[in-house]
């Protein structure tokens, strides 16, 4: 007896779709991102030393391992909605929660009309929740690496000092980037030079409990809770010194977040680098401020 053919079905014969570029597996982008951190820390370290033939070897691995484009992103894959998703809803929400923002409407603020500023240091995307608020959140975004439009290439720590309040931010967010720093005292720079591009004067004088302006600021949940240099009460601590109050804090399994307002000058004082605790399997982050 013949064989009945199987009938073709209908998608056989339609010419191929273009399926979405494969996902990083979670284990392959926490490789790329560890080791794109560990070798940025030899990098700067073997500069430091002087040592350039070393600082070279290291910047050929760098690149090999993928570079800053490949570590954007892995990066970018920790924003994926199933894998703890954009972190700047949470600083919506704590907007929200502090009545900056109108939970209602995107188009209008809770109270006062100044459009406000915000600076996103470390921006791998234009689309994020916070740059929902357009039209009254006026977004400046910028990266060691833009990915796109929208996004100005620059070093913060290159970015020309504000010169008067319209060049100054109501809120900044500093999202996963003090952890790229390699060096601790560079850490402490960074947080130090935030404090000069946050616009004192205008948000302070809006309305008497305005939480304006702020610092939104993530870090990895270990940088504070397994480093042998840094637990919570040192790093609000510095954050004191540098006059933030903490206003809103949250902890994920992996993530640690901030919001901070600038309420005081920074006071002169420094934090040293010091072993509060150690055991096995601890990390060394570290910030110093000199
Ligand atoms: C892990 S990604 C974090 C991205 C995003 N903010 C988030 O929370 O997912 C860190 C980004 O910070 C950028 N970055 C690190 N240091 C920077 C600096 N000094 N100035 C500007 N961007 C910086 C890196 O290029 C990288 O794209």
């Amino acid at each position: 007896m013949a064989v009945k053919k199987r009938q073709k079905t209908l998608s056989h014969g339609r010419p191929p779709v273009s399926k979405p570029k494969e996902r990083m597996t979670s284990e392959r982008s926490r490789t790329i991102i560890r080791t794109h951190h560990r070798l940025q820390k030899e990098h700067a370290a073997a500069l430091k030393k002087g040592d350039v033939s070393s600082a070279e070897e290291i910047a050929r691995a760098i690149e090999k391992n993928g570079g800053i484009k490949m570590y954007q992103a892995a990066s970018k894959q920790g924003q994926a909605k199933d894998r703890g998703g954009d972190s700047s809803k949470l600083l919506v929400d704590w907007l929200q929660q502090s009545k900056v923002l109108d939970p209602k409407a995107r188009d209008r603020r809770s109270a006062g009309n100044a459009e406000l500023r915000c600076l996103e240091v470390g921006a791998l995307s234009a689309k994020n929740e916070i740059s929902k608020y357009a039209s009254v959140i006026n977004m400046t975004r910028i990266d060691l690496n833009s990915q796109g439009p929208g996004i100005e290439k620059q070093d913060f720590m290159e970015r020309p000092l504000p010169t008067c309040d319209d060049e100054r931010f109501d809120i900044i967010s500093l999202s996963l980037v003090l952890n790229y720093v390699p060096d601790a005292v560079g850490r402490g720079e960074m947080l130090k030079r935030i404090t000069k591009f946050l616009r004192k004067g205008v948000a302070w004088t809006e309305t008497a409990d305005s939480v304006l302006p702020v610092l939104f600021f993530v870090l990895p949940l270990p940088c504070v809770d397994n480093s042998r240099y840094l637990d919570e009460d040192l790093f609000l601590g510095i954050m004191g010194d540098l006059g933030f109050t903490m206003k809103f804090s949250k902890n994920s399994s992996k993530l640690c977040y901030y919001l901070f307002t600038l309420t005081n000058e920074p006071k002169a004082t420094t934090a040293e680098k010091r072993k509060i605790r150690d055991g096995p399997g601890m990390n060394n982050f570290c910030i110093v401020v000199e």
